[in-house]
């Protein structure tokens, strides 16, 4: 565990970074720093690994205060990560990889086998990438190369100073979702800044969100999002989130819908239905009466069949609808019908059985493509 304890931070232009700052950050977990750029976040992140020494207070590791620590053997035990990545151009990513175990005087087998073992788990073939340079590298590997350097002498805790702020928002997610799946495997002390709060809430066990100098408020990302300490915080969390909110909202079947089911009135005869069927493009009728109550279905084959019996109309052949859903009903209970009973599509009715749209696959797939385009068109992807 890591103590910050009555941290104020004075610089020598008599700016005051930090004010009264007291946290704990806990051991295995990632404590995620936030807050407006000049807050405060490196300042604090700085103090544990003794860049920046405190003007008053104390920073314990473990119980033992870093003051008492030499910094050199300090900064070897604690891995560092931060935005400008820091690797050594004329290195290549096996050496860059394999600075601190070298300082370390690891034995040069033991040094390539951790190199070798550290790719394979951010994805990056060792055989391809050992002996490249930084700048064969997009700018996500290069990052990954910067977080698993921060990891090659296994240390317990790990300090992550907005590194995935400069990569373009698709290398930025990956890199989360690696971090968080490397969490669980290797349980480490980390202490991640950065100022976007989604990038918080999704790493995050702890956050600490911080304002001018000072701690505004501190829990899971759950209760910070529930219950904001104040304006500032409810600023903070931020109008995009509530509308990332209505966008997962759950939609409902009549959203989805199509309004226009092609529907047949019961005394049709079976050519006529076979007309319909091949100028709407379409290989069944819903059976419909005068009040457009859902009376059956007909497919293209069972007209075909019955074809030969002058007389007969779509009533005579119609089958019974097995499944249909209520207007009002979730979509995710209409596609679960649709995929269990593979079926092409599912009748949307009223209270009084009439007949309200219909669910296709199609249609199913046109509202989720819809919300992703809107999406992506409210946050524009940067080139790459
Ligand atoms: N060496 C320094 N001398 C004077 N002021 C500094 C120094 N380093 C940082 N500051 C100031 O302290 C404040 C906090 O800086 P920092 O911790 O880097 O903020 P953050 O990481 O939250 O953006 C800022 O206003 C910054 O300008
Ligand atoms: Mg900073």
């Amino acid at each position: 565990m890591i103590i910050l304890k009555n941290i104020h931070k004075v610089y020598d232009d008599d700016f005051q970074a930090l004010k009264n700052i007291n946290l704990e950050f806990q051991k295995g977990e990632i404590s995620v720093l936030i807050g407006p750029s000049g807050c405060g976040k490196s300042t604090t992140m700085k103090l544990i690994n003794r860049l920046i020494a405190p003007s008053s207070g104390s920073v314990l590791i473990n119980g033992q205060d870093v003051k008492g620590i030499d910094p050199v053997q300090l900064r070897r035990s604690i891995g560092y990560v931060i935005q400008s990545i820091g690797l050594f151009p004329h290195m290549t990513i096996g050496r860059n990889v394999a600075v601190v175990p070298r300082l370390n005087k690891w034995d040069t087998a033991r040094i390539n086998r951790r190199v070798d073992e550290l790719l394979g788990l951010v994805g990056l073939p060792p055989e391809v990438y050992r002996e490249r340079y930084p700048s064969e590298l997009s700018g996500g590997q290069q990052q990954r190369i910067g977080v698993i350097r921060a990891l090659a002498a296994d240390p317990d805790v790990i300090l992550m100073d907005e590194p995935f702020s400069a990569l373009d928002p698709i290398s930025r997610e990956q890199l989360q979702d690696e971090l968080v799946r490397l969490q669980q495997e290797l349980h480490k002390t980390i202490i991640f800044v950065t100022h976007d709060m989604d990038e918080a809430i999704k790493i995050a066990d702890t956050i600490v969100l911080m304002k001018d100098g000072e701690v505004v408020q501190t829990g899971k990302p759950e209760a910070i999002l529930r219950h904001p300490a104040n304006d500032f915080v409810r600023s903070f969390i931020g109008q995009k989130r509530l509308q990332a909110e209505s966008m997962n909202e759950i939609p409902l079947v009549d959203e989805v819908m199509v309004t226009r089911p092609v529907t047949a009135l019961p005394k049709r005869g079976l050519a006529e239905a076979i007309t319909v069927m091949e100028r709407r493009r379409v290989d069944s009728l819903f059976i419909v009466d005068r009040d457009n109550r859902l009376q059956g279905i007909v497919s293209i084959y069972r007209v075909l069949d019955q074809y030969g019996e002058e007389n007969k109309t779509v009533s005579d052949v119609m089958q019974p609808v097995l499944y249909s859903v209520r207007t009002g009903t979730p979509l995710p209970a209409a596609v679960e019908l649709l995929s269990r009973h593979q079926l092409s599509n599912l009748a949307v009715v009223d209270e009084n059985n009439r007949l309200a749209g219909l669910i296709t696959r199609g249609s199913v797939v046109r509202h989720l493509a819809d919300g992703y385009l809107q999406e992506a068109a409210e946050s524009p992807v940067e080139e790459v």
